[in-house]
């Protein structure tokens, strides 16, 4: 299960000058993706059809004229510091109540030369080795059977690591460092290469749903630095399915718009669904968003409401869970979609708890969630949703986060994510005359004091129809806005826009300051200032850090920095070292620019900012997931997603991470083909 290190020097793309123009390619994700993850949702007209009235239209030959130069170098707002785990960070400052030191950042690295889509290899840089920490199929609970590929059915994937990782967290548990929970998300299934053609095809659709959720996983090392393993049977650990009881919470709970037959009091929903990304709290429990919910349900097309046709309710049903499963024909149960799109809030630490959906963080295709503690103790989370012409939004807590660390405390910042007011961005450019994508912003509110304050729109409405709210107010349409995520550091917010080919097509709306491309296929990423430092702040300023893909090509900016940088498109997540550099994985690079996906170091201060560094790539159609980065350990994590997507159980086009070369070779528990993993890069 470990891999030394590669040799791979870089071979950096020198830059030359370059405009945000309109690329015309079109395509950017694996077809299977498409369908099997987001229900083909890039195929059909985008859910977002509201005409925007307010936006400035920039013309491409506007943009052509003009140079894109270096956004002024940012300063820093000192508001709050950290190190290590975000959870540990945020009780270091909590308990301090002043910002800590921030660290070196270090992980000293030669970029990678970028990998071809067709390596079914993992690659790190020169004097670093990888190790898989978990894959999927691995037994995690108490008496969970082997793995075994060819005989699998639901009861043992429910007691097993699930498919598909995305978010991921490692969160230290004890004192000496030596044991940890991994949480992790499993997103969606890629049937095609995990059963075999003779498989029952009610077991495998029970396998797939168990296949979906989350992992909580006990992990131990030797010493801090060394490479974490799992423990087997651990009482700590923990499987999610889309059965487990999750609580609804906040001022949509008991909703009529949330009851069904089988829950008349609309507070008890089984399952979570879509798993994207999600983010850790300063309280140690984990968010994780539903994300494309809408392709589990059956609703045929007659009589399709607006609230469904804005959610993409339809009737794409590839994987037919309804055939086992009632409640996902929506027709029959049109309630049950409303209760899929929540931010979920787990606890790691308590196996037996409930986990809770937050209706006050509102229904979108939440990609995940990230909190900060502003200066007054109010917790603000930050969220996308992603889907082409969609919206960034803001969650501000009505109470403020107690740090003292007893039980009570704990108690207290578990109902912190309950009660709060919902706003929306909207981003206004400053003009392109001074070279640089960039300019103000403005949160507007969808409720305050808890309550709807979006005309004809009771408060249930806005929280359960949330992109419906949201339109009415006219936000700024994003391309595909995925992890929006603050940076403890400078106290800046980013925000990873993956792309969105149909931007400038005949009807939908064109370049934008914030958006800059027509057909955008290699996407950008945002950098958002809250004005004063404060994240309750109606307003903001902003700027385009990274405008993707090769430097060779016209159309990309790197923050200003003009030296050779890795080509990088599609940015999806993002995470930060101790020292505040971005780091950002991606997802589509093998169809946008013929390379894998991978992660990439960006400083966001200093001269090197904008020095776009590749630090791995991930195997052959795999995607990089919840990067995780303990700089001060050494290690860098990530959920590898999706590897070997485009085979057949029978010509698999990936066998990683164990490389097993046939069956008849495969020991018990290991499989020839591929196995989404949890993978630790450390030096050695
Ligand atoms: Fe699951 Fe938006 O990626
Ligand atoms: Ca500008
Ligand atoms: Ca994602």
């Amino acid at each position: 299960m470990s891999r030394s290190s590669s040799e791979n020097t870089m071979t950096l793309t020198p830059q030359r000058p370059s405009l945000p123009m309109a690329d015309l390619v079109h395509g950017n994700r694996s077809p299977v993706t498409c369908h099997l993850r987001c229900g083909d949702a890039c195929f059909g007209e985008a859910p977002n059809t509201t005409r925007t009235s307010y936006f400035r239209d920039v013309a491409a030959t506007a943009l052509s004229r003009r140079s894109v130069l270096g956004a002024a170098a940012v300063g820093t707002t000192g508001l709050v510091l950290s190190s290590q785990p975000a959870a540990a960070a945020f009780r270091e400052i909590a308990a301090t109540g002043k910002p800590g030191t921030p660290g070196s950042g270090s992980l000293p690295f030669a970029a990678i030369a970028p990998v071809p889509n067709t390596v079914d290899a993992f690659t790190v840089p020169t004097g670093y080795r990888w190790d898989t920490i978990i894959r999927w199929g691995d037994p995690i609970l108490a008496g969970a059977p082997v793995f075994d590929a060819a005989n699998q059915t639901g009861a043992a994937q429910a007691q097993q690591f699930g498919y598909n990782c995305d978010y991921l967290d490692i969160i230290v548990t004890d004192r000496k460092g030596r044991r940890a929970l991994l949480v992790a998300n499993h997103e969606y299934t890629n049937e095609n290469i995990m059963f075999p053609p003779t498989m029952d095809p009610s077991e495998l659709i029970r396998t797939a749903m168990a296949a979906h959720g989350m992992s909580v996983v006990e992990l131990r090392r030797k010493s801090v630095g060394s490479t974490w393993t799992y423990v087997p049977d651990s009482e700590r650990s923990r499987r999610i399915t889309v059965d487990t009881p999750f609580t609804v919470d906040g001022p949509a709970a008991g909703s009529d718009l949330l009851k069904t037959a089988a829950d008349p009091t609309g507070r008890l929903v089984l399952g979570t669904l879509n798993n994207c990304a999600g983010g850790t709290t300063p309280w140690g429990t984990v968010l994780s968003g539903e994300e494309n919910f809408n392709q589990y349900f059956h609703r045929p097309t007659v009589n399709v409401t607006p609230q469904e046709k804005r959610y993409g309710i339809g009737p794409a049903d590839g994987r037919n869970w309804r055939s086992v499963d009632s409640r996902f024909d929506a027709v029959a149960n049109p309630n049950e979609p409303n209760r899929f799109g929540w931010i979920i809030e787990v606890d790691p630490e308590d196996p037996m708890s409930t986990p809770v959906k937050h209706t006050a963080m509102g229904r979108f295709k939440h990609e995940g969630a990230n909190v900060i503690i502003n200066g007054d103790g109010k917790v603000v989370a930050y969220m996308g949703d992603d889907e082409r012409f969609d919206y960034v939004y803001r969650f501000v807590s009505r109470d403020t986060y107690r740090s003292g660390g007893k039980k009570k405390d704990r108690a207290h910042n578990l109902t912190l994510l309950s009660s709060g007011d919902l706003s929306v961005a909207r981003f206004t450019g400053d003009g392109l005359e001074d070279g640089v994508s960039d300019g103000t912003g403005e949160w507007i509110p969808l409720t305050v004091n808890g309550e709807s304050v979006v005309p004809g729109f009771t408060t249930e409405q806005v929280l359960v129809y949330t992109r419906l709210a949201a339109d009415v107010v006219q936000p700024t349409k994003m391309d595909r806005p995925e992890d929006v995520e603050p940076n403890y550091v400078n106290g800046f917010i980013y925000v990873a826009c993956t792309n969105n080919t149909d931007r400038g097509k005949v009807g939908k709306e064109g370049a934008t300051e914030p958006n800059p491309r027509n057909a955008n296929k290699n996407g950008h990423v945002v950098e958002m200032q809250p004005t004063g430092g404060n994240h309750t702040s109606p307003t903001f300023a902003w700027n385009l850090i990274l405008i993707c893909g090769d430097a060779a090509t016209a159309g990309t900016y790197f923050g200003g920095y003009t030296g050779p940088v890795s080509p990088i498109s599609c940015p999806d997540n993002v995470a930060f070292d101790s020292a505040g550099n971005l780091w950002v994985s991606t997802d589509g690079q093998p169809n946008s620019i013929g390379l894998n996906d991978g992660l990439f170091k960006v400083p966001v201060a200093g001269p090197e900012r904008g020095r776009v560094q590749q630090f791995l790539a991930v195997p052959i159609q795999a995607e990089t997931c919840g990067p995780v980065i303990h700089d001060r350990d050494g290690s860098v994590f990530v959920a590898v997603q999706h590897p070997g997507e485009e085979g057949t159980w029978d010509a698999q086009t990936s066998r990683f991470p164990d490389y097993v070369p046939s069956t008849s070779a495969a020991r018990a528990g290991e499989f020839a083909g591929p196995r989404p993993s949890v993978v630790q890069v450390t030096r050695g």
